[in-house]
């Protein structure tokens, strides 16, 4: 049976991971400033990470959400700890389109309304009113595109609170960093007026951190720059290192009702080991400090160093904007220097490293970059 071809696939096998490292079969090491799209917090193959999880394995693996499983509420606690949110509850999923799918239904029941705004270049997932969410029509299918979303410029709050004032939003949903659209930061007072105007017409605000959250700008979520409650958080990515894993903040005011929402996976035991671990290690080794502290080190390198259009980042967190198209300088990067990066469009080189990297790791990607550019 052949595979259902939908990625475009770089010729690389990898066969071994450790820390921000990566080896392939034919024995060549790459060092990994994409982190597998994001998801790689604690770095690759952590052995508190393994060891919990293969404990978890010799235990019990799954069973239903029908029994109580204590793993769920110990993930809460510590999340709640980390995070400074501890009054909100959580739901747990699979990945990051459920978690917006079911913050969207959460929202559209307490609301009793059906229309979400959602911003102009966002990246939500691709379920169905999550891909109905995602500026991009070319990943829409007419099965998605019955729900009743409107796309409003990125940071502008006169369009938003034009469009609450009708009073027929269930919710606004916006990233806390935006990913996939080029690493495009809400402004902090754009937030702050967004949490009011959202009160002021009874809308619900949803930040989606799948993408920024889990320490990787520096603080747990991005958001928390802005000093803002939203009503419901949306994670997943980092949160499980690499196990699939999704979760919803959901603000104390609003109530459960039993069966509103339910899913077989989420929260299954080795999920829950494999959470708990990143948050461990993630307290342990200090790591949002790190995230910081390596990110401002990274950026102000690129700065000094790198011929760029714009550059923009929080964390570990970066798009570093050219005038022209990217795609050779990335390809480069990986087969000549053995680097991986990401991209956002064309011309943008997306950084997403494990939050262990290193000075010295960053160090060596922008003087492969800069030997590239300053070549090509
Ligand atoms: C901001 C954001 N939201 C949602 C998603 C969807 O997550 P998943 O691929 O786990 O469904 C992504 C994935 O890239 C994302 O970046």
């Amino acid at each position: 049976m052949g595979l259902f071809d939908v990625y475009s696939l770089f010729d690389i096998v990898p066969v071994k991971a450790k820390g921000c490292y990566l080896w392939d079969d034919k024995g060549n090491k790459y060092l990994d400033l994409y982190g597998g799209h994001a998801v790689i917090s604690i770095g690759h193959s952590h052995p508190h990470y393994i060891d919990r999880i293969s404990t978890q394995l010799n235990k019990i693996g799954f069973y239903s959400n029908s029994v109580i499983n204590p793993l769920q509420k110990e993930l809460a606690d510590k999340l709640g700890e980390l995070s400074g949110m501890d009054e909100y509850s959580l739901f747990l999923c699979n990945s990051g389109a459920e978690a917006n799918e079911n913050a969207f239904k959460v929202a559209s029941f307490h609301t009793g309304r059906k229309k979400i705004v959602a911003f102009e270049k966002a990246f939500h997932g691709r379920t169905s009113a999550a891909v109905a969410a995602t500026d991009n029509k070319k990943i829409v299918a007419p099965v998605n595109s019955f729900h009743h979303v409107e796309f409003l410029p990125f940071n502008d709050i006169e369009a938003v609170e034009q469009t609450l004032s009708k009073k027929d939003v269930a919710a606004v949903i916006i990233e806390g960093i935006q990913g996939v659209g080029g690493v495009n930061i809400p402004g902090e007072d754009f937030l702050k007026s967004l949490k009011k105007v959202c009160k002021k017409y009874g809308t619900l605000l949803i930040l989606d951190e799948i993408q920024s959250g889990y320490g990787r700008s520096g603080k747990f979520f991005a958001f928390q720059y802005s000093g803002i409650r939203p009503d419901m958080v949306t994670m997943a990515k980092g949160m499980g290192n690499g196990f699939p894993i999704g979760g919803v903040l959901i603000s104390p005011e609003i109530k459960a009702e039993k069966g509103m929402l339910g899913t077989t996976f989420g929260g299954n035991y080795l999920a829950c080991a494999a959470g708990l671990a990143v948050l461990e290690v993630m307290k342990e080794e200090d790591l949002i400090r790190n995230t910081k502290e390596t990110g401002k080190y990274l950026l102000k390198n690129i700065e000094a160093n790198i011929s760029y259009k714009e550059l923009r980042g929080k964390g570990l967190m970066v798009g570093i904007e050219f005038n022209e198209k990217i795609s050779s300088i990335r390809f480069q990067l990986l087969k000549e220097k053995c680097i991986f990066t990401g991209i956002s469009g064309t011309n943008t080189l997306r950084l997403l490293p494990p939050l262990t990297l290193s000075k010295e790791q960053s160090d060596s990607f922008v003087g492969s970059l800069r030997a590239l550019t300053n070549s090509s």
